[in-house]
């Protein structure tokens, strides 16, 4: 990621400050290994002492969301020279997020790069800290516990006549489909003929956004929230099938009864539990 998109995001940012005592408003931008952007902006309050500045709401943000690798951040304020994180900031950064990038900017283009441990020589770590319960090893395993964010490798795809959410017919139920798994997974199929109904879990990758609460059209246009229907605009586009196996011939199932797009992302396929 380049500095300059690093700093636009933080830019951005910034016009979310509350700032109204120090009519100072900061946008600050983490970058994390993942490739993730996280923001934050100043949040002040009348009591001036609780105000919390933009690199630490970026921070707690990235880190409750289970981001613990971060490479790079920038702070944009409207300063000459460009905003250099505060000490409490820097001590913050350097326990959660180590020695990264920090690039500074301002509104007239200016750009400072430094490192964090350039900024904060001598740091005081949990290292320093000698009656520590925490070995550093059982903080490392921590991080890893407390991480949270997934990615996966789909195991094929659906071969389908639709191109586009909107083309797939109403009567669905009666659409026949295929799903190719990645030859390597072959043997995953394993006895799969036996079943006379399956479920496909996939990635709806067109799906872009989603109403926690909204009218539902599937359930009587009344109002539901998105964890009570299966609106497929949901906060992780995953969707859930279950369909009609009518062949397995190799690496390639026929199904009837899917209602995905060419091309749909499949990450998993299972049997389907028998109701009790
Ligand atoms: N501020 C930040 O957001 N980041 C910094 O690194 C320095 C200061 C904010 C805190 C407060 O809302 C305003 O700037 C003035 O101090």
């Amino acid at each position: 990621m380049k500095a300059e998109t690093l700093l636009a995001a933080a830019c951005a940012s910034r016009l979310r400050a509350y700032a109204p005592y120090s009519g100072f408003p900061v946008g600050a931008a983490l970058y994390t290994s993942e490739g993730a952007v996280i923001t934050g902006s100043n949040t002040e309050n009348a009591s001036y002492g609780m105000t919390v500045c933009a690199e630490r709401i970026a921070l707690f943000t990235a880190v409750h969301a289970g981001y613990r690798d971060f490479k790079k951040l920038a702070v944009v304020a409207e300063s000459t020279p460009p905003p250099a994180p505060c000490g409490s900031c820097r001590q913050v950064l350097w326990e959660l997020a180590g020695d990264l990038e920090v690039i500074m900017g301002n509104l007239n283009g200016d750009v400072k790069i430094s490192n964090l441990s350039a900024l904060l020589p001598q740091p005081f770590g949990s290292d320093s800290w000698h009656n520590n319960p925490f070995s550093k090893e059982e903080m490392e395993n921590n991080k890893e516990n407390w991480r949270i964010a997934v990615s996966f490798h789909p195991v094929g795809y659906v071969i389908s006549d639709y191109e586009k959410p909107q083309e797939i017919p109403s009567n669905y139920k009666e659409l026949v489909s295929q799903v190719f798994i990645e030859p390597d997974l072959k043997d995953g199929l394993h006895r799969l003929e036996e079943e006379r109904e399956i479920n496909v879990i996939s990635y709806l990758h067109q799906a872009r956004g989603y109403t926690l609460k909204d009218r539902r059209s599937g359930r009587g246009n009344e109002i539901f929230g998105v964890f009570a229907c299966r609106a497929p605009l949901r906060p992780n586009s995953i969707a859930q099938s279950t369909v009609e196996l009518l062949d397995v011939n190799n690496n390639i199932l026929t199904v009837r009864g899917l209602d995905l797009i060419n091309g749909t992302p499949v990450l998993d396929i299972k049997t389907v539990m028998p109701r009790l």
